[in-house]
Parts: structure tokens; sequence; C-alpha cells
């Protein structure tokens, strides 16, 4: 089997240089070649960089060692640095939604108020809603932020439980949740308040110490950069003891349970280890570049997106201020999105559809993890080249 490394330089229309395009290709035994080389800007999973793929494959531990607790107690000893709180942190093998759905069954005996502008709000609902659960909706349109003016008067003494997303992965609106948890508190201070961070944790600063989420929800393979199967809720002492007195919490994500494992640095269930030592070395990185420095270079990519967008599309698809460092949505116009797609990949690199009711309105760039403002640029060069070609 023979590598191939193809590289091409690129220039803009003005002939000044841009930038090297690489990809790596495995030739086949009729002499072409497979692309082996992929460079994700997807909403997730999302790139892994060779090294962190590397810290996984150390030798397998039993996950009631010596050495497992330490690796665990490692874990959230950095988890809790860079996220700057001091509340627990449970991890389960999974992906997010079943902490999502945990979280639920955790603190909800029978009534919550979800609050949704995209499919991942509906999700939640869903979620609560499967489990027996009574949900009281409220629907703010796509592409708007929820505010809390949305929630006025509606968080009655019968709600057990506010939930929303803090970053909606559809349609690319960042909201306060701040300034909700303040609202819901404020109407109902008895009331939990869970927050979907899949796609802002690790990427744009939550602000926990003045959050205080009750629940707060995210997986591996969106901002942490890692493959996907290890979901993690951050938790509040109000929810444990919630957790306490709420009954049918099953088994897998039984806080109370957790709790009591996480407290000697164990987990409930068998851990996916390997992405453990994975998420352990990614924290390391993460921790050496600076939570500081590492929200600025989302901010910093995001920018770059939004310009690009308004310079060569039609500009991205949420309200004005309230838009994600993560996921850039950008209104598609007329453009064959399916063709454009193609010929992209054909290049080795990859984007994401529009997503639920938007889906045939927007397209969506990832911008998250270990991705740099450098590549961004990269790949709307690449962009750029292909939208002039068709
Ligand atoms: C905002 C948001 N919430 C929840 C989910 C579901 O996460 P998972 O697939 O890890 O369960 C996603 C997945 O993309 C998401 O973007």
């Amino acid at each position: 089997m023979r590598l191939l490394v193809c590289a091409r330089a690129n220039y803009n229309k003005y002939g000044v240089f841009n930038h090297v395009i690489t990809v790596l290709l495995r030739e086949t035994a009729d002499g072409r070649g497979i692309i082996l080389s992929r460079k994700l800007f997807t909403v997730g999973p999302v790139n892994v960089e060779p090294e962190v793929l590397q810290a996984m494959t150390k030798p397998m531990i039993t996950h009631r060692s010596k050495e497992y607790k330490e690796l665990h107690g490692n874990i959230m000893e950095k988890m809790k640095k860079a996220l700057n709180t001091d509340q627990d942190i449970f991890l389960v093998g999974g992906s997010a939604s079943v902490l999502l759905e945990g979280s639920i069954r955790n603190g909800v005996q029978n009534k919550s108020l979800g609050i949704t502008n995209g499919s991942f709000g509906n999700r939640s609902i869903e979620i609560g809603e499967l489990n027996g659960k009574t949900v009281d909706k409220v629907q703010v349109p796509w592409g708007m932020a929820m505010k809390p003016e949305h929630i006025a008067g509606k968080v009655g003494k019968d709600i057990e439980m506010v939930h929303w997303v803090s970053n909606e992965s559809s349609t690319g609106v960042f909201s306060d949740s701040v300034a909700l948890a303040k609202e819901v508190r404020a109407q109902n201070p008895d009331a939990l308040v869970m927050v979907d961070a899949v796609t802002s944790a690790f990427a744009m600063d939550l602000k926990l110490k003045e959050l205080q989420p009750d629940a707060l929800v995210f997986g591996t393979q969106k901002a942490l950069a890692l493959p996907p199967g290890l979901a993690m809720v951050v938790v509040s002492e109000k929810m444990m003891e919630r957790s306490k007195s709420v009954t049918n919490k099953g088994f897998y994500t039984d806080f109370q349970k957790l709790k009591k494992q996480n407290d000697v640095n164990y987990a409930l269930t068998t851990p996916p280890v390997s992405l453990m030592y994975a998420l352990d070395f990614q924290l390391d990185r993460i921790l050496k570049e600076g939570m500081a420095a590492r929200y600025r270079r989302h901010q910093e990519m995001a920018d770059i997106v939004r310009n690009w967008a308004k310079e060569k599309l039609y500009g991205i698809f949420p309200e004005e201020g309230y838009q994600s460092n993560t996921i850039g949505v950008l209104n598609r116009g007329d453009l064959d999105f399916d063709a454009f797609h193609t010929k992209l990949k054909a290049q080795g690199y990859e984007i994401s559809n529009g997503y639920g009711e938007v889906k045939e309105k927007t397209f969506r760039i990832g911008h998250m993890g270990d991705l740099t403002p450098a590549r961004v640029k990269e790949l709307l060069s690449v962009m750029g080249d292909i939208m002039e070609e068709m």
C-alpha cells in the first residue's frame, strides 16, 4: 500500500499566495487514490488532533484499580479548574443525551418547563415527555435568542425544573443562560435549572460561578475535541437534594449512586477508559492554552466566518448579538449545497448541512475545539474558490 501526500499551493484571484492544501491519499489496486485525511469543520464529532487520538492507546486498566482512581481524580480536578467551578461533575459512558435524560429523571417528578428556539431545545422537551413528565413549553422563533421576558410569569410553583439549550446547534444562537437562570429563580427559587451546554462548554465562557447550574450537560465530541462516548454533568447540591426524593430515576444515571462512586473517584458503571486517557491529556493541553485564550480563539474563528458570510453569501442566520462562537449557521441563498459539499469533500474538507426546520435555508460550519483561525481561513478560501467555479 502506498501513501501519497499531495500538496497544492493556492493563490487568490490577484495571484497572492493563500495557503497550501494537503491531502493524504492511499493508492488503490487500480492505481487511483482514496482520501485518508479529513479536515472536519463539522458540528460534531469534530476534528481530533493525532496526538490526542494517540493518548487513547495506553494499556487498558480496570475501573476498580488504583490507577483508575488517579485518572478519574485528575480529570475532575482539571475539569473544575477549566470550567471554574467547585460543583461536582459526574461522567458516564454514552452521548450527552444520556445525561440530559438523567438530569430530568433526577430533577423532575411531575412537571418541567422547556424553553426552545430550535431542534435541540425540542429534543429536551421530548426527553421529558417520553419519561412521563408534563412539560410546559415556551417556543421562541428559530434564530432568536431565548430571553428572560419570554418566561415572564411562566415559572409557577408547580414547575420543578426549567431547561434550555445554551448554544442551539440547529440555528447557531447563543442565549444568555445567566440572565435566564436569574429570571427562573426570581419567580420560583425552588425550580432547578438544567442547561444543555453540549456545543458551548469549553468554547464559550458559561460563567458557572454566576450561573450555578443545577445540571449542566456536555459530551466529549464537541468543543473538547475528543471522540464521542463520554457524557458529563455539573450538578448542584440542590439537584442532589431533589434527586433523593424523586422516584423512578433508573439505575444508569441515578445521581445518588453516581455521587457515591464519584466521591471516591470511581465511575458507577464501566467507563470508556481509553477515552478518559485522551480527556486527561486534552485537559492538560486546554489548561496550557488557558481558558481565556481558548474563548478568544473561538470568538476570532466565529468573527472570521461571520465576516466571510456577509461578504460572500447572505450573512448568518441567528439574531445579531446572540451568535454562537462554535457554529456558524450561514444563510445559503440559492447555493446548491449538496453539489458544493461534494466538491469540498473531494478536497478533503467537510462541513455540515442545515438542521431541522432551517435545513434547506442554511448550512453550518463548526469552528470549535482545536481548530485555529488559520485553518478556518484555509477552509473559507477553498470554499470561495469552489463557489466561484460553480
Ligand atoms: C445542543 C445539542 N444538544 C444535544 C445534542 C445531543 O448530543 P449527543 O448526540 O451527544 O447525545 C446535540 C448534538 O449535536 C447538540 O448539538
